[in-house]
């Protein structure tokens, strides 16, 4: 049986608490023999400033270099405020992301159908929802140089950040989001702002030039991001595949998370080039909710987006997809129950801890595959 590398950092907050959740399900897989792990464990984000006074240091990013898939939990807290800008948390996650050139950022939101309630939404707006955000995550305004704040010396200052990107990075991340409409519904929307931008100028013509080379069979639509995120909430079962940039990006996934319920409830996997030797690709898996400072330590926190993650690893890194769709149903069959972590309230519905719901989700593997 092939060993899985993975590196687990579980980083500042609910990370910790969340990542429990999953090494539960790690040493069952490993302890029934259906899977084999060699797991190692590191410091990010303040966690790794406070023992080292880096988000994270050199030794970690060999680890996550050398590993099959980085499982990642969050980073950041008020701890942190004033931590200089360089060695901030959330430096230490935009180091992965560009050093291991993890340039694609899937991001599912899916209603379970227990679910539907939990939205702030109208359940017949957002029931049997299932839409895929591809944010790019190695470009743009995260990454473009320059970005600096300067003392115009009459007691004004100016920040600078850059939004660049180059056709290479357009062309690709659009790749990503037609490969995975061809295996979805079809259609992809792309979504920038070239009513105002350069980049959205650039964005817009490539993405179509990639559709119109090779992907015609695929339907393609482009909204302005504004009204983009608009119709996120106003009817988002137009959607099927979502590609964007890394800023957009960032606010059309949060977006796209409360349709899901709670923010709790949306995994992540970030994908960097398939290597053309191996037929590998570097990958880190994360919950696309943040460290919640305001309830880490007490028990309360959602670990479904985080095994959910899980789940997205075992899909796309390690070949295992028979045991992501068993991590899938076993969610969904939890909800069904009607348990819930407090972030999904809802009438008549259970609210577990972190640890009775990663139990939960356990026992219901247990019944599938027992
Ligand atoms: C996300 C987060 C990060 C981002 C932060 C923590 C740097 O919000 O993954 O969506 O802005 O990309
Ligand atoms: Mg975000």
């Amino acid at each position: 049986m092939t060993t899985h590398k993975l590196l687990l950092l579980p980083g500042d907050g609910i990370g910790t608490e969340v990542m429990a959740e999953v090494k539960r399900l790690i040493d069952w897989f490993t302890a029934q023999g259906i899977a084999s792990f060699e797991t190692e464990q590191d410091l990010v984000g303040g966690a790794s400033y406070d023992a080292h006074r880096i988000a994270i240091t050199d030794e970690a990013m060999v680890l996550a270099h050398k590993s099959d898939a980085v499982i990642f939990g969050a980073v950041g807290g008020p701890k942190w405020d004033d931590v200089p800008y360089e060695l901030r948390p959330e430096a230490g996650l935009l180091r992965l992301r560009k050093d291991l050139r993890l340039f694609a950022n899937l991001r599912p939101a899916v209603c379970y159908p227990a679910l539907a309630e939990s939205s702030s939404l109208k359940r017949e707006i957002v029931e049997g929802l299932d839409i895929m955000i591809v944010r790019e995550l190695t470009g743009g305004v995260y990454f473009g140089e320059p970005k600096t704040i300067t003392d115009l010396g009459n007691g004004q200052k100016r920040a600078i950040d850059t939004q660049v990107y180059d056709t290479y990075e357009i062309e690709r991340i659009a790749r990503v989001a037609f490969d995975l409409a061809r295996k979805r519904n079809n259609k992809v929307t792309s979504m920038e702002k070239r009513n105002v931008m350069k980049s959205g100028v650039l964005w817009h013509e490539v993405v179509t030039q990639v559709h119109q080379r090779d992907y015609k069979d695929v339907t393609l639509e482009h909204q302005l991001a504004d009204s983009g995120g608009m119709n996120l909430v106003k009817w988002p079962k137009q959607f099927d595949v979502i590609v964007t940039d890394n800023l957009f990006g960032d606010m059309l996934s949060d977006i796209a998370a409360m349709l899901t319920g709670s923010l709790g409830m949306l995994p992540s996997a970030s994908l960097g080039e398939v290597d053309v030797k191996t037929g590998k690709r570097k990958a880190m898996y994360e919950p696309v909710h943040g460290s919640a400072p305001d309830i880490a330590g007490q028990g309360m926190a959602n670990p479904l987006a985080m095994i959910a993650s899980f789940g997205m690893a075992l899909r796309y890194s390690l070949e295992r997809g028979d045991l992501a769709d068993q991590v899938d149903q076993a969610i969904a069959a939890v909800l069904a129950k009607g348990l819930r972590t407090a972030d999904l309230k809802s009438d008549g519905a259970t609210i577990v801890s972190t640890s009775q719901m990663g139990e939960a989700v356990l026992t219901e593997l247990q019944t599938l595959m027992g």
